[in-house]
């Protein structure tokens, strides 16, 4: 049977799709293989929300096409996802040996239009095309990594698209609209992974707090005038379908712990922060995009809250569960930012001092309102000032691990850590990665273990101490 390769850029969202293609593509009795260089087919899961790894992409099709002509005759080439959408057949103009352009609404037809490729059926596919219901055919999982051992988290996809439309941002032209699952079915994916040994489950989409307001009907909605939960009239708490949906993961039997991302400040309603404070299983982190500190550029990038605002979810989340883990997405040197506007995103870090924070150097993408903006900063700008927001950041993520030191921890093994196979990474409530000398017997479990150092954004613990 073919093998094939896939390699995937950008966010946990295509990690999920590319762990869903190949999922289908071994089900059709493919194998997956290890590298480029032993593939009959190669996939790039592409990221399009900076041009960079967009080039990056490129460079490697570029590279693998190279290599492939001398070496594997007849190998297949394909990009999906999103830069595969946004940019469709132009990738074959640009690399005629491109045989398949898949874009984010196509996913689950990788299986027949390899099959067509391969038999030499057809020459060469291209579709981006819209496809009613896709959002719920990212469905199937690979339960057991490279090593053939159970997973013990699991990511669930359960919307696709974002109708926000912040004005740097490509993602609703390359997800399109919001299109959630209902609960039943996203329930029933994540029963069967929990009956397969899964014991963490991140629900996953790109505006996870808009959850079901569009076009899924939700019986208990709230009626629109009252997004943060109140029913009309009754003075009934009506919660919204986001948090209607993690009741209902909630209550899965032998599922351990629960996250999400990513949420939008907009819709971060008092529900979801009651959530916190009553579902014991959603555990205590949350990802936060805050993107800026400044009102002004907060309008500009039509984000749809304020500075004060934000501030006063984080103050809500920290008092449902104090010892939460927040981290955030920043991006740094948006048009017209001031040096002012910019002071005003260190002082926001300060003031709420993130356990880490990504950073993200402006980067205009076609057709966005932000791209035609005036007074888009030099590169150099940006450059310094990604640097001393990264300088403030580590010091005080390196501050904030710091206080762990000493402390008892309940971590969830996930496996053998990824780049020293010999130590084994768990991950605490708060989500901090915490390494430690164990075992295979280890994988799966809930265990304490006591933090003795700390590396960068990496815990160190000792279980010996409380798990003899
Ligand atoms: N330039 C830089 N960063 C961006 N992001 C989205 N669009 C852009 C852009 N045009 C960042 C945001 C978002 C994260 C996933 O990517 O911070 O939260």
């Amino acid at each position: 049977m073919p093998s094939v390769y896939i390699k995937t850029y950008g966010c946990q969202m295509n990690e999920r799709d590319s762990e869903a293609v190949a999922a289908q593509l071994v089900a059709k009795g493919y194998t997956l293989a290890a590298s480029e260089h032993v593939a009959d087919v190669v996939l790039l899961n592409t990221c399009s929300v900076r041009d960079n790894a967009e080039q990056t992409a490129l460079n490697k099709m570029t590279a693998v096409i190279g290599l492939g002509k001398k070496e594997r005759p007849g190998q297949i080439y394909g990009f999906m996802g999103c830069m595969a959408q946004s940019r469709g057949k132009e990738l074959i103009d640009r690399l005629p040996d491109v045989d398949l352009v898949l874009g984010t609404q196509k996913f689950h037809r990788a299986a027949e239009y390899l099959d067509d490729l391969l038999a030499r059926r057809r020459e060469r596919i291209v579709d981006t095309s819209e496809e009613q219901g896709s959002e719920g055919t990212i469905k199937e999982h690979l339960l057991n990594g490279a090593a053939k051992e159970k997973s013990v988290t699991a990511f669930v996809s359960i919307m696709q698209g974002c109708n926000q439309y912040c004005t740097f941002c490509i993602v609703p032209y390359t997800r399109g609209e919001e299109r959630s699952r209902t609960i039943p079915d996203i329930v029933a994916e994540c029963r069967q992974l929990v009956a397969q040994g899964v014991k963490e489950i991140t629900l996953l989409g790109q505006i996870v707090t808009s959850y079901g307001r569009r076009n899924t009907p939700h019986p208990a909605s709230p009626p629109s005038p009252h997004p943060m939960g109140r029913g009309q009239g009754e003075g009934r708490p009506v919660n919204t379908p986001f948090v209607q949906l993690i009741e209902a993961v909630h209550e899965i039997e032998g599922l351990e712990r629960i996250r999400f991302t990513s949420p939008h400040p907009k819709g971060y309603g008092d529900d979801l922060v009651a959530a916190y404070a009553r579902l014991p299983k959603l555990v205590e982190s949350a990802h936060l995009p805050v993107q800026s500190g400044s009102d002004r550029v907060l309008k500009l990038m039509h984000r749809g809250y304020t500075r004060a605002r934000f501030l006063e979810i984080i103050r809500k989340l920290r008092a449902a569960r104090p010892g939460i883990g927040l981290t955030s997405d920043i991006i740094v040197g948006f048009p017209g930012e001031t040096e002012a506007d910019f002071e005003q995103t260190l002082s926001l870090c300060r003031e709420v001092e993130f356990d880490n924070a990504y950073l993200f150097k402006y980067s205009q993408r076609k057709d966005t309102p932000a791209a035609a903006m005036p007074d888009q900063l030099p590169e150099e700008l940006i450059e310094e000032r990604h640097a001393r927001l990264l300088e403030l950041v580590n010091e005080i993520g390196k501050r904030k691990y710091e206080t762990f030191v000493g402390r008892q921890v309940r971590i969830l093994v996930e496996g053998p850590s990824k780049k020293n196979e010999a130590r084994m990474m768990g991950r605490t409530p708060c989500n901090k990665l915490v390494l430690f000398d164990g075992g295979e017997r280890h994988r799966g479990q809930l265990m304490d273990v006591r933090v003795t150092r700390t590396g960068l954004f990496t815990l160190y613990g000792d279980p010996a101490i409380v798990n003899l």
